[in-house]
């Protein structure tokens, strides 16, 4: 059966997303567990966008060994040096070029004709295959474009060392029929065409990036780039595990297969948000809360005799862990490690010791701690304990009197210190006492709170969004308590400003000049 590519591009196209920047240790993280997700290419950045990208493009290539990291870069000689330099030490490095190819973005944006264009694109290609033969070129808007103009160009590139050649649908205005259709012309008219992969790179502005993806599998397409949870630029892209899972679940019509662990696609998806702060929509397919979830009775019942009634994938086989009981405050730390064993954390002495107490103390407050809980609990002991300041007490006081915090923190020099001040509610009273100590000025942008699992003594995750000189910030908190939550929600916020203010990033973004 022939394997799909699946190229990986959440690091670069999902870091697109308006509201999200990611720095080079959340990068490296994220392509850490696309490496054990098993993607066979990934887009670690656009290093000549900035410093910080070049730095994590190079650190992500130095890591990572079992997939192909690749750089992005304009068809000019600068940006592809750059990307080669970031890339090169990897274990099969890839440069990806691309250059406008529709009327209106050559005409309105590059202010080019269609023969400087091809020139360029002939000549960047060339360029790169000096260094490398793992040359990728891409066309953009490539659905909007003259089909004999995008058979010529393809042409002209693969003769000039391109061996993947990319069809992106950039403005996600293709229809799956005329987009399976167009990949089929291309095998008919791009003379030298076996050989290079054909790869389809589909945006999701009308809700079509996966159909189309998969309609270009049909067609022949050997490569389908995506990014977890769908995320990228606008309305994202296609979505890497609604791809891999449509082609794995309906095998009688793909007779193709993907190298994807499939196991690994919910912690995978889990970690993208949480590092993006992009929350899961509940009805997403394969990750949503509720994509296994079954309110109707009718279902319940059918669900109960026979999964399969109304279930079409085993939530085990993308790692969604249950949420049934599993564990209460009887259980002991040895129970405790292989449970985390089993849901793929393997944690070392001192976070175990750390995770075990944690665990502890909410199986106190919370009779059932579910798989779910212990995975909020996880994250959240990874954000408390990431360096930075750390929340050690707080307390509010509110109701019909004037809301009060009053906040104790350890600095990151180890020092202890408390304030208290008012606010106009329990939140606003504990965001200012915060701030008096740290003193960093930032905006509040977003505030939602929302529950683990269900019960009055659930888990509440607060997920915020900050903004300072016009970079967001995320921030995450999980406790029983809400108010503690949102305490610990704005630290990480503030910690991950604190970090990357030295790193600011010149903001030189994909199709920017
Ligand atoms: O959407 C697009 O066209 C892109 C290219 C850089 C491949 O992201
Ligand atoms: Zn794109």
């Amino acid at each position: 059966m022939k394997n799909i590519i699946i190229f990986d591009t959440t690091l670069r196209d999902g870091e697109q997303a308006a509201g999200t920047t990611l720095n080079r240790e959340e990068k490296l993280e994220i392509a850490h567990q696309l490496e054990k997700l098993g993607v066979d290419v990934i887009e670690a950045g656009f290093p000549v966008s900035s410093p910080g990208d070049f730095e994590a493009v190079k650190l992500i290539s130095s890591q990572i060994k079992n997939a192909s990291v690749c750089g992005l870069a304009r068809a000019n000689e600068k940006d592809i040096d750059r990307a080669w330099e970031a890339v090169k030490d990897g274990a099969n490095p890839r440069i990806h070029l691309f250059i406008s190819a529709s009327h209106v973005q050559m005409a309105h944006q590059l202010h080019k004709s269609p023969e400087e264009v091809l020139g360029l694109a002939r000549s960047m290609v060339a360029h790169a295959a000096r260094y490398t033969s793992n040359v990728e070129f891409s066309p953009m808007d490539a659905s909007r474009a003259e089909p004999e103009f995008i058979f010529s160009m393809l042409e002209a590139v693969i003769n000039a060392g391109a061996t993947t050649v990319n069809i992106p649908d950039t403005v996600g205005y293709a229809m799956p029929e005329e987009f399976g259709g167009f990949i089929s012309s291309i095998f008919e008219h791009v003379a030298n065409i076996h050989k290079a992969v054909v790869s389809v790179h589909c945006h999701n502005d009308l809700g079509l990036a996966v159909a189309n993806s998969l309609a270009a599998v049909k067609a022949g397409a050997g490569q389908v780039e995506c990014t977890v949870n769908g995320i990228g630029e606008r309305a994202g892209n296609a979505s890497l595990e609604e791809v891999v899972m449509a082609i794995s679940t309906r095998q009688d019509l793909y007779d193709v297969h993907t190298s994807i662990h499939t196991e690994q696609i919910y912690r995978t998806s889990r970690l993208v948000s949480e590092i993006t702060g992009f929350q899961v929509q509940p009805n997403k397919a394969i990750v949503g809360i509720n994509a296994f979830r079954h309110q109707s009775g009718i279902h319940q019942d059918g669900v109960i005799k026979m999964p399969k009634t109304y279930e079409i994938i085993d939530p085990q086989k993308v790692g969604v862990p249950s949420s049934s009981l599993v564990m209460g405050k009887l259980s002991g730390r040895h129970a405790f490690k292989e449970r985390l064993a089993e849901l793929g954390y393997n944690l070392g002495e001192e976070d175990l010791a750390r995770a075990f107490t944690a665990f502890k103390e909410l199986a106190d407050k919370k009779k059932q701690v579910t798989d779910r809980d212990i995975e909020s609990l996880l994250a959240d002991e990874k954000r408390v304990y990431g360096g930075g300041y750390h929340l050690e007490k707080v307390q509010v006081t509110c109701g019909a009197g004037i809301p009060t915090a009053a906040i104790v923190l350890k600095c990151p020099d180890g020092e202890i210190k408390g304030d208290a001040a008012l606010g106009s509610g329990p939140v606003d009273a504990v965001y200012k006492a915060i701030n008096r100590i740290v003193s960093v000025p930032n905006r509040l942008t977003e505030f939602t709170v929302k529950s683990v699992t269900e019960g009055i003594d659930a888990i509440g995750e607060v997920l915020i969004r900050i903004e300072s000189e016009g970079v967001s910030y995320t921030g995450r908190g999980a406790d029983t308590d809400i108010i503690t939550a949102s305490a610990k929600a704005y630290m990480n916020a503030l910690n991950r400003l604190m970090a990357e203010a030295n790193l600011a990033k010149e903001t030189v973004r994909c199709g920017q000049r």
